[in-house]
């Protein structure tokens, strides 16, 4: 299994729009995952301001993705790519 880093962006569009229920990402992370995954909250990452990349609330993944309109589904999907990926 990879390591993965999960931004949580915790400015007020994403607090509000999810990213508070997103803080609990760590209880919904299967076992086998959690030595794995790092998750921080973050203040604004200042994506928010730009339409074209999408809509809040923001994720971002190993300091380099992207994820708008995050949700619970997408962002545990997302991990379990990414703790399972093969590539180096
Ligand atoms: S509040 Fe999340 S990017 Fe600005």
């Amino acid at each position: 299994m990879k390591k993965v880093t999960v931004e949580i962006c915790c400015g007020t569009a994403c607090y509000l729009l999810g990213s508070a229920k997103l803080l609990t990402l760590e209880e919904q992370l299967p076992e086998e995952w959690k030595e794995f995954v790092q998750i921080k909250a973050l203040p604004c990452l200042n994506l928010c301001e730009s339409a074209k990349l999408g809509a809040a609330p923001f994720v971002r993944l190993n300091q380099t993705e992207i994820m708008p309109e995050a949700t619970m589904e997408k962002v545990l999907a997302r991990i379990g790519k990414l703790v399972n990926r093969d590539d180096d």
